[in-house]
């Protein structure tokens, strides 16, 4: 057994795809599916992070709340501590809602307004039947607060009271007030300034090294990303294009829209400086995405008979290191081409 848990991954994602139909009602447009998640498969370490970066609309959010089953997987498996939930009843759930939490963009929208943070983070904990009694969960949450940075005062405070990096901040409270082992962080720090993102960002990593939480991070912000996580994954149109470890980045990535993204990030030193790589048009529609490679149309080094027709696979590049694309054999690794002027 033991050795068997020392090999299992926290989270195991399976070929995971969430469709939606959309339209369809009398009056309006014909149905329609949205490939929003479409055949997704990574594993997740205990105390890893996994950053998830791309576009808007690429499927980020969709992907996060079908792994905590909070939207309905249309294909694929979700294994999480060796047991395949993806077909757990909401009942079977329960346990194992206590250790997969969600910490949103903006707290404000998920805490109630008429609920003192006392209130809200006691509440989490007493669902759970974590606390005997008021004066326990008096404790708990004051140490929690403590924990991420908040004053005692700030318990009997309602959350229009406060700052969006301390809101924030009670978002996380109330995620660890379960005691959870993974966490997805949808987009945690994209509404703060600069200089709350990287008190939260910081928090967020001192919490996984007390605690050895896992995370899914999500961001469309690849800087934040990279500070974050251990190992970057670059979604499109609903599926993972590259996947590689955060140190292999900068020299390694070759998708073609890895290397554009990056070339995006604002860089001070000339001498890092990638030349800009301008994408054409906009992120196609998930109701119908092209066929072949769905990055083809925007694609610089796309050739005509392959990626129009043929969907890669993620296949393995290197170490550790996936990738979805017919011609990555061909690209200078990290943009090296790119470098110079
Ligand atoms: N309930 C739903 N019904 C129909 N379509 C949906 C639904 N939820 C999301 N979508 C669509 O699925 C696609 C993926 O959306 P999602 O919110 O997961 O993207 P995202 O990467 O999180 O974007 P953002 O960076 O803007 O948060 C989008 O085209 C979105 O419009
Ligand atoms: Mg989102």
């Amino acid at each position: 057994m033991s050795s068997a848990t020392a090999t299992t991954p926290l989270l195991a994602i399976d070929d995971l795809a969430v469709h939606f139909s959309s339209g369809g009602g009398f009056l309006s447009a014909p149905k329609q599916t949205v490939y929003a998640v479409d055949g997704v498969s990574f594993s997740l370490a205990a105390g890893e992070t996994l950053g998830l970066v791309g576009e808007s609309g690429c499927g980020k959010s969709t992907l996060g709340r079908a792994i905590l089953r909070l939207i309905e997987p249309t294909r694929g498996a979700i294994r999480f501590e060796g047991q395949d939930i993806t077909r757990f009843s909401q009942s079977e759930l329960r346990p194992l809602r206590r250790r997969m939490q969600i910490v949103f963009q903006d707290p404000y929208g998920s805490l109630n307004p008429r609920m003192t943070v006392r209130a809200a983070i006691g509440e989490a904990m007493r669902v759970h039947g974590l606390v005997k009694g008021p004066t326990q969960e008096q404790e708990r949450v004051a140490a929690l607060l403590a924990r991420v940075g908040l004053r005692e005062d700030a318990m009997s405070r309602y959350p229009h009271e406060f700052s969006g990096g301390q809101r924030q901040r009670i978002g996380i409270a109330r995620a660890l007030a379960v005691e959870p082992r993974f966490i997805v962080a949808d987009e945690p720090v994209s509404a703060l300034d600069v200089s709350i993102q990287a008190q939260i960002v910081n928090l967020l990593l001192d919490l996984q090294d007390e605690l050895g939480l896992s995370y899914l991070f999500v961001a469309h912000d690849l800087k934040v990303v990279e500070l974050m996580s251990h190992r970057i994954a670059v979604m499109y149109l609903g599926r993972i294009v590259e996947l590689l470890p955060r140190q292999d980045l900068a020299a390694r990535a070759r998708h073609p829209y890895t290397l554009a993204l990056q070339s995006a990030v604002p860089e001070v030193d000339p001498k890092k400086r990638k030349k800009r790589i301008l994408l054409a048009g906009d992120v196609p529609s998930p109701i119908a995405p092209p066929p072949g490679c769905a990055f083809h149309p925007r694609c610089p080094i796309a050739e005509k008979g392959l990626c129009d027709r043929e969907r890669p696979v993620l296949r393995e590049l290197g170490p550790r290191h996936q990738i979805a694309c017919h011609l990555a054999e061909k690209v200078a690794p990290g943009g090296a081409e790119h470098a110079s002027d």
